[in-house]
């Protein structure tokens, strides 16, 4: 294992259950919970909390301030940005239709989780989509489109019902944010509606592009 340094931070710390194989990245402040396992290979940022029983493999790229709740599995293709939440038993996937005798290898398909987004208890996300930014995902919910950046999903499949603010709150038809006094207009997004931060009060997280990312979701390599 690679322990990033980081001026005078804390390094990385691994529960003496769980295994974290050489090759991995651990970044200063990031901890490891009981039986989980880092593969070669992934790189894990700063201040993360990964907990119990989380597989996380090759390749996978998890942003700073990351927390990976227990019994969660980030498979090759995935990628989380800078703060995201992952609920307890969340699940992700990265072959659309897999057969246990076929290699499919060649044809993982990516997800990306935007900066500061949230997936609840045991929702599930099917491969190849894109959650935006500070997007929040019911528990339970399954995931099968684009998440725009602030909504709120829920659902079998997953709808958008809402929208939520950074500071994570349902907003009302007023679109302020309850807590932060944070307030949001609807407004095009591609095809689409979307939503943004028209006063900042609380200065709390970054607000997301106006127009929809036009690069693909992260390759697989
Ligand atoms: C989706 C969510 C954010 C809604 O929160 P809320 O606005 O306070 O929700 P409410 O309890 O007021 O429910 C509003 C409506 O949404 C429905 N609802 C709530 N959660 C839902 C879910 N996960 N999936 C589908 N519908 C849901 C409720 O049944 C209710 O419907 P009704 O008006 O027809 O009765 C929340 O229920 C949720 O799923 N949060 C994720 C929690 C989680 O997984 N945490 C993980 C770490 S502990």
């Amino acid at each position: 294992m690679a322990v990033e340094a980081s001026g005078d931070r804390p390094p990385a710390w691994v529960h003496p259950s769980a295994e974290v194989e050489p090759g991995a990245v651990l970044g200063a402040g990031t901890r490891v919970w009981r039986f989980s396992h880092v593969a070669a290979g992934a790189r894990i940022g700063e201040d993360c909390v990964i907990g119990q029983n989380v597989a996380i493999a090759p390749g996978v790229v998890v942003g700073d301030r990351c927390k990976v709740q227990n019994n969660v599995s980030l498979y090759a293709g995935v990628v989380l940005e800078e703060g995201v939440f992952c609920g307890p038993s969340c699940v992700f996937t990265n072959v659309t239709t897999p057969r246990a005798e076929i290699d499919r290898k060649a044809e993982f398909r990516p997800t990306r989780v935007g900066r500061g987004a949230t997936i609840g208890a045991n929702a599930t996300i099917v491969c190849g989509h894109d959650l935006g930014a500070w997007c929040l995902i019911a528990a339970g919910a399954v995931v099968t489109h684009d998440v725009p950046p602030l909504a709120l999903m829920a659902g079998v499949p997953a709808r958008r019902v809402g929208w939520v603010s950074h500071a994570g709150e349902v907003l009302g038809a007023d679109l302020v944010c309850p807590r932060t006094g944070d307030r949001y207009a609807e407004r095009p997004m591609g095809d689409q509606v979307g939503l943004r931060r028209v006063i900042n009060l609380s200065g709390f997280g970054e607000d997301p592009p106006d127009t929809p990312r036009e690069e693909p979701a992260a390759s697989v390599g």
